[in-house]
């Protein structure tokens, strides 16, 4: 290290192949518990391209939930509208859903802070956890990291537990292909969100009340 450099210490935890760090001085939210211990899980990681996209305009569209019936072409089975909870520091609703080759989703999604995806339930009736970790790589940029977990069942062979986590895979996939044509170009402009935009326009007040932070400010340059 040279002795003129100078570095803030962001508070980290290490947990599902990820360096998580807070963007603050002290976390003001634990990372959420899934609901078996991390040793008891195979997890998957990827990596995604950089998107110019802000992180929490991605995180947005967790909370657009007309989009899951115009984009995805999901059959949902209730109205999240009517379930949306939200913490200080974080938003989210239960969600269970067709999608169109019948494959059954029963899920709990949440944003954490603005930029963390938090998703677990099944598919199909098989538990699996989905957690995008939206790195902002400089304003106006986006660069997703996922972490699919799954656990093996009981007996279950590697090979049988990795071609669930292969479908699982498929399927979280083809939702991003799904979202990315809008992910990439949406814009909100005030005014122009309806009744059906309720959660979204609770997501964007949420996003506008966030504490900002900006710590290693006087370290740099
Ligand atoms: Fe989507």
């Amino acid at each position: 290290m040279p002795s003129r450099a100078r570095l803030f210490r962001f508070p980290t935890v290490e947990r599902y192949g990820i360096v998580w760090a807070f963007n603050g001085e002290e976390p003001l939210f634990d990372l959420p518990d899934l609901p078996h211990p991390e040793d008891e899980l195979v997890v998957r990681h990827t990596v995604m391209d950089e998107a110019p996209v802000e992180p929490w305009l991605v995180a947005a569209q967790t909370m657009d939930l007309q989009h899951f019936s115009l984009q995805h072409e999901f059959t949902l089975e209730d109205d999240p509208n009517d379930a949306v909870t939200s913490t200080p520091y974080s938003m989210g609703y239960p969600l269970r859903l067709r999608l169109p080759d019948a494959t059954r989703l029963d899920l709990r999604v949440d944003i954490h802070g603005t930029n963390i995806f938090w998703q677990t339930g099944t598919l199909d009736g098989r538990w699996f956890c989905w957690i995008s970790a939206l790195r902002a790589v400089r304003p106006g940029a986006s660069r997703p990291f996922f972490v699919l977990g799954a656990r093996p069942a009981p007996g279950e062979d590697q090979a049988a537990t990795g071609a669930f986590l292969d479908r699982a895979t498929r399927v979280m996939m083809g939702m991003l292909a799904d979202d990315a044509p809008v992910l990439l170009t949406m814009r909100f402009r005030p005014g122009l969100l309806t009744r059906s935009d309720r959660a979204l326009a609770r997501y964007l007040q949420y996003v506008r009340r966030y504490p900002r932070a900006h710590p290693a400010r006087d370290f740099l340059g």
